[in-house]
């Protein structure tokens, strides 16, 4: 069974409703799945899944400081343990397009982490056709 692990941040709920509904589809796939804050998501997370899903707001067109936390406290424990490990990721912005998205891209190229899926965006609070596309997204991690 697979091991899927969420990791978000969100302040107003907007990344957070999209983190459940990857939640949801993965689970309804029969992954067992670990969501986390970012804050609280810790190396042995990332060491322990067979596949992740990155969640973040766009601030300031990059992803929240929170979320590179995580990949700075964490990239010298893995380095070299998470090679071709699959990673998704999704993201809420105010209107702003894909560079949170991109910035996660970038970072998880140096974590050589692979990407399974092309992320999803919400413009603010997301839609119920975001929050499908996301459960979508869990669902597909989920059977890697
Ligand atoms: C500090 C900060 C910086 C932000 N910068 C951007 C930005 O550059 N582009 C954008 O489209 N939205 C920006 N936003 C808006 C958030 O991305 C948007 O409200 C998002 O839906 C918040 O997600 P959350 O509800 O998960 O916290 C910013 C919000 C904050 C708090």
């Amino acid at each position: 069974m697979a091991k899927l692990l969420i990791i978000y941040h969100s302040q107003t709920g907007n990344t957070e409703a999209m983190a459940k509904a990857v939640y949801e589809g993965a689970s309804s796939a029969g992954a067992t799945v670990t969501i986390k804050k970012a804050a609280d998501a810790t190396d042995d997370d990332l060491l322990g899944c067979d596949a992740v899903a990155l969640g973040t707001p766009n601030y300031f067109s990059y992803m929240a400081g929170i979320v590179k936390d995580f990949f700075d406290r964490t990239l010298s424990v893995v380095r070299g343990k998470v090679d071709n490990k699959p990673y998704t990721a999704f993201s809420s912005a105010a209107g702003g397009g894909g560079q949170a998205l991109d910035s996660i891209d970038r970072i998880c190229n140096s974590f050589r982490l692979k990407k399974a899926f092309e992320g999803v965006i919400a413009t603010g609070k997301p839609s119920s056709e975001v929050l499908e596309e996301c459960k979508e997204l869990g669902k597909k991690l989920a059977q890697l």
